[in-house]
């Protein structure tokens, strides 16, 4: 993912929270906020200080569509590892394999990079359908809390954790 992929990741992410959080986020955040706000924040992750680590990786077809993308916090937590902070396919295609590519190549990256820590990500208990799949993919989902605050409120949250990535990585 590089700095000119911003304004494709900010719509798809939009895209995204549209159809899989209504009701979960308010209906005016999701038409009226989160366009901007999702903007302002690719733009900043992606125009980031040269030092930053965090990286992401991002799915696209032959035109150049964005498909999906994930963003990737490495060594996040000392004892569940790295940290994946959002994953999203394009509504449209939703169901067609692309989550599972996305994971695999996030979790080879990682794998590539020397990384032996766990991978985790922290999915709204609301996102059932998330849940199912992180649990096809092998993910162990524990310890419920509230989250940080996420357009203007807690949620309660899952933690999925994989604690041997390269099953991840080889999963078919
Ligand atoms: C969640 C998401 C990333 C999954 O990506 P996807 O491309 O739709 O999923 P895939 O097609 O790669 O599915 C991979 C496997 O998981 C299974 N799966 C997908 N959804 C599932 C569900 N709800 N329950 C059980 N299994 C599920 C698929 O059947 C597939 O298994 P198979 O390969 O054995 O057939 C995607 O649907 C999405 O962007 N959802 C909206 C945003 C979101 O919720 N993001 C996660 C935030 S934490």
């Amino acid at each position: 993912m590089t700095p000119a992929d911003a304004d494709a990741v900010a719509a798809l992410h939009v895209a995204s929270w549209r159809g899989a959080y209504r009701g979960v986020f308010t209906d005016d955040y999701l038409d009226h906020q989160a366009e901007a706000e999702r903007r302002q924040a690719w733009h900043a992750r992606l125009h980031p200080p040269a030092l930053v680590a965090d990286w992401g990786v991002v799915a696209q077809d032959d035109t150049g569509r964005l498909l999906g993308f994930a963003w990737v916090v490495p060594d996040h937590d000392p004892t569940w590892g790295d940290y994946i902070d959002n994953l999203h396919v394009a509504p449209d295609l939703k169901g067609g394999g692309i989550g599972r590519r996305l994971m695999q190549a996030v979790a080879q990256r990682l794998l590539t990079s020397g990384s032996q820590r766990p991978l985790y990500l922290w999915v709204l208990d609301a996102n059932t359908a998330a849940r199912g799949f992180y649990e096809r993919l092998g993910a162990e989902v524990r310890d419920l809390q509230l989250s940080d605050p996420l357009a203007g409120r807690q949620h309660p949250v899952w933690r999925c954790v994989w604690r041997d990535p390269q099953r991840l990585a080889a999963h078919d």
